[in-house]
């Protein structure tokens, strides 16, 4: 008998041409055809398919919005895709508590619009912040150029609403910055891609919104200028909201190739960088930043207006569109190394050899290190420059993934070099909380 006739709360969708689109999401894999896909209303629908999941011995794929970077929403063997997209509720905000409570199937936009309309700001904002939602940046943990000073989705993090394996939804935290009684398991839930069970909502922390922000172009002649930047400033009190790079090969391609405003875009290496502090528009702000960073600041550019700030960001947020346009098949990473480690990193891979052109948020050694050939590249090979570049990273003080998180591109990777206790420990947590292996099977452990 079909398993899935008859689930309440649900819609359900079988028709293999019809599942064809949820065995993609942003990363360069592609996913096995799911059993079913379907999209829970309500909390029955829930509960019977934890049951049937046990029963008859299949998983789990949780999916938002499908833009996440490391194929953690794509199913594997024997998985129904659990798509959150019509989960019931709408963002609300409690200024008096300074936060917002929102379900999984909200765009992440509109929970940055609900805060703003109060006057709030919530900060994280991955390069898909437009169209993901807000389960998937939950899950992942997403980052972005924020992070440099506001840290990831996990910061902003209160309480979680989750599905666990006993078909119920539990509530784990409260609606206040302090909260204290014993670890968090919300906590082990962001970030963990769906593996202990699904995120269903959340309650977010929010701060006031910046009531100042300063937009800067900085094209720099030797780009090796740049990589003692993020340090200095961070050494020197200046903390960027957001300090982005183009190394020379992304910047001479978004030249050449990329649309209007990239065409117009200045130096050998160009960085973005952004202050949001009370006081960061005054001239006087501008002269202590300008004495820090010397002749390297040379060419510096206030963005004027707020036109030419968001042409700018237009520009750097399309940069891994873009590449993937022009290089269908490339590989895209996002390991990460302290600031203080960025020029030994880059040393480290010119000694690599290999060909790869970088941009990314370099404010948080955070790096898109973007393999373009990996297409014509031997399997065998591509996967032991991505090893290179991952150990690379870790031996500065990094990790392999700084925002993307592990899904199934990085699993392999993140089993092979992470130390043995925190996968037994993981995977210990997994087989408390999962025993029948239904959450997400296959993916990160
Ligand atoms: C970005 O910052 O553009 C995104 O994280 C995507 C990427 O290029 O990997
Ligand atoms: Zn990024």
């Amino acid at each position: 008998m079909n398993p899935f006739k008859g689930l309440p709360e649900a819609t359900l969708i079988e028709d293999p041409s019809d599942l064809e689109p949820c065995r993609r999401d942003e990363s360069h894999l592609r996913g096995t055809l799911p059993l079913a896909l379907v999209k829970p209303h309500g909390p029955a629908a829930l509960r019977e398919l934890v049951r049937r999941a046990k029963a008859e011995g299949f998983g789990l794929v949780p999916r938002g919005a499908g833009t996440g970077k490391a194929g953690g929403c794509l199913p594997t063997e024997r998985t129904v895709v659990v798509d959150f997209s019509a989960w019931p509720g709408e963002a609300r905000v409690s200024p008096q508590d300074l936060c917002l409570r929102a379900p999984v199937s909200v765009l992440l936009r509109d929970v940055k619009a609900a805060a703003e309309a109060h006057g709030l700001f919530y900060p994280p904002d991955p390069n898909s912040w437009e169209s993901c939602s807000l389960g998937g940046t939950l899950a992942t943990n997403a980052g972005g150029p924020n992070a440099c000073k506001y840290g990831m989705t996990r910061h902003w993090v209160l309480a979680v609403e989750a599905l666990l394996e006993d078909g119920e939804l539990h509530t784990f935290g409260i609606s206040s910055v302090k909260a204290n009684a014993g670890p968090s398991l919300g906590q082990l839930l962001i970030g963990s891609e769906g593996i202990f069970g699904f995120i269903l909502g959340a309650t977010l922390r929010l701060t006031p919104l910046p009531r100042e922000r300063t937009t800067l172009l900085l094209p720099v002649k030797r780009w090796e200028d740049l990589l003692d930047l993020p340090g200095r400033l961070c050494g020197a009190g200046f903390l960027p909201s957001a300090f982005e790079f183009f190394d020379p090969a992304v910047l001479a391609e978004l030249r050449a190739h990329g649309p209007e405003e990239a065409r117009r875009l200045p130096g050998e290496a160009l960085a973005i960088l952004e202050f949001d502090e009370r006081g960061s528009t005054s001239d006087a702000f501008l002269e202590g930043l300008l004495d820090l960073l010397g002749p390297v600041a040379e060419g510096l550019r206030v963005a004027s207006d707020v036109r030419q700030r968001e042409g700018i960001w237009a520009v750097r947020r399309m940069t891994s569109a873009f590449l993937k346009e022009r290089h269908p098949k490339k590989v895209s990473e996002d390991i990460v190394v302290p600031r203080s480690r960025l020029r030994d990193f880059f040393a480290g891979l010119d000694r690599l050899g290999f060909p790869a052109v970088t941009y990314g948020h370099l404010g948080d050694g955070n790096l898109h290190v973007n393999l373009l050939a990996a297409g014509e590249t031997d399997p065998a090979l591509l996967d032991r420059q991505l090893m290179d570049l991952f150990r690379l990273a870790i031996d500065l003080g990094g990790t392999l993934s700084g925002e993307h998180g592990i899904g199934l591109a990085k699993r392999e990777a993140f089993l092979a070099l992470s130390d043995p206790a925190q996968i037994q420990a993981l995977r210990a947590l997994k087989r408390a909380l999962d025993p029948q292996n239904i959450f997400n099977p296959g993916k990160v452990l």
